[in-house]
């Protein structure tokens, strides 16, 4: 039985076309913002985790006797050779059998190969398993016909690179290196970390952490309702149509006045902001920077 799966496991070892480094770029195509639960138990947005850093992503599973503790031992690799300190790139296990891998059995495995502070582990659903694997482009299967190549996602959060099954530690290195033609906008960097704004809700000091605009408008720049509070997205077509905001009159973002509501909380028809979203004392470079990453109609 244990054999029959291990064989499994290599059977669905399907190279793809590759480069001579042992991975490929693929368009960049943005993740699903799903939840999970991390080996401690806590619950995070797939999304927020990608947030700001390259991410090297391998399926495993903990019972999983041939390939996963190969897969295993090459992130304990890489996880080594990478240079400290240990956030960013970052490498993330998921494990393709939610039912049995809890976050215990997923902090276990973590510790079988001493990862670093970089190094997670997450379980998410059965369903949004499958929906990552398809954005990923693998069809799901039984969990032992897990992939065993190494799935690459840049600082937006975007996959945009797969190696070949079972890489080396020095292609998985020089998958994470490469920057795709879309080396992250400065801005985006500004949106999505803590960045140390001078922002303030009701006239009180925000610290950084809370001032992200990411936290609220969301990593995709989606927005989101929570409760009573509509979070409006911030894609280019939202800031730069006309279109009635708050029940304002038909009014579109400009540099200008994009950067001044940022500061007044006034959109451009004059309309006020509800007092959720902060007044942020920018430096106009800063503001730049974020209108252009804002904007960028990739
Ligand atoms: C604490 C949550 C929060 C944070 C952080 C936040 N926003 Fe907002 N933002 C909101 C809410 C809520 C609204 C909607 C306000 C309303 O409609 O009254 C909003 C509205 C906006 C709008 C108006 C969009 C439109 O269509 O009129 C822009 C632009 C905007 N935010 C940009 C940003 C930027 C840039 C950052 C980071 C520098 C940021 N926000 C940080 C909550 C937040």
């Amino acid at each position: 039985m244990l054999r029959s799966a291990a064989l499994l496991c290599f059977a669905t070892t399907a190279l793809t076309a590759q480069s001579d480094h042992g991975f490929g770029a693929v368009p960049p195509v943005p993740l699903p913002d799903l939840t999970a639960h991390d080996q401690t138990g806590r619950t995070v947005s797939l999304r927020e985790l990608l947030a700001g850093r390259r991410t090297a992503i391998q399926f495993v599973f903990t019972d999983c006797p041939t390939t996963c503790p190969l897969l295993g031992n090459l992130f304990q690799r890489v996880d080594k050779a990478l240079p400290a300190p240990e956030k960013e790139p970052q490498l993330l296990t998921i494990t393709v059998d939610p039912a049995n891998d809890t976050p215990e059995r997923l902090a276990a495995w973590l510790t079988t190969f001493r990862h670093s502070a970089r190094w997670s582990a997450l379980r998410f659903s059965l369903g949004d398993l499958n929906q990552l694997l398809r954005t990923l482009g693998i069809q799901p299967g039984p969990a032992v016909a897990h992939s065993l190549q190494i799935f690459i996602a840049d600082a937006e959060g975007r996959y945009v690179a797969r190696t070949t099954a079972l890489p080396t530690a020095a292609q998985v290195i020089s998958a994470l290196r490469t920057q795709p033609e879309t080396s992250p906008h400065p801005g985006a960097q500004l949106y999505l970390s803590a960045t140390r704004f001078v922002a303030t809700v009701n006239d009180e000091p925000l610290a950084p952490i809370a001032a992200r605009c990411a936290n609220c408008h969301g990593a995709g720049r989606t927005g989101q309702a929570e409760g009573e509070v509509q979070v409006p997205s911030l894609f280019p077509r939202s800031l730069l149509t006309a279109q009635s905001r708050r029940g304002g009159p038909p009014s579109a973002y400009s540099e200008s006045s994009f950067c001044q509501a940022l500061a007044t909380g006034r959109d451009p028809a004059g309309v006020q902001f509800s007092s959720v979203m902060p007044r942020y004392q920018l430096e106009p470079r800063a503001c730049r920077l974020l209108w252009q990453y804002l904007t960028n109609p990739r």
